[in-house]
């Protein structure tokens, strides 16, 4: 599927999203700026990005690990964080809008 990104100087990129792959490996693959430093196990919050709202409340909950992260990270918006590498390949998801939150500085 191809999905829409926003990173964080506002430029728009059109991404495409692999089957076996979780949201953090195609923005990761894609040269966007997602460090991704626990490679994926939910310990880091470098892979924190914005999700729509409408999205948001169609995907699985949030793990507890995942919620204690998100809720730390900047910019923390409750019905839009998610840690990317928790989110599983989705055809649902085609064409969705993502927004690369913002880092710790
Ligand atoms: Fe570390 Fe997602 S890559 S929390």
């Amino acid at each position: 599927i191809t999905i829409e990104v926003i990173d964080r100087d506002g430029a728009r990129h059109e991404v495409p999203w692999e089957e076996d792959q979780v949201l953090m490996e195609a923005l990761r693959d894609n040269d966007l700026p997602v460090l991704a430093s626990c490679g994926g196990s939910a310990s880091c919050a470098t892979c924190h990005v914005f999700v729509p709202e409408d999205i948001y409340r169609t995907l699985p909950d949030r793990s507890e690990d995942e919620v204690d992260l998100v809720e730390e990270a900047p910019g923390y918006r409750p019905e839009s964080s998610r840690l990317s590498c928790q989110i599983r390949h989705d055809a649902r998801l085609e064409g969705m809008t993502v927004i690369l939150a913002p880092t710790r500085t």
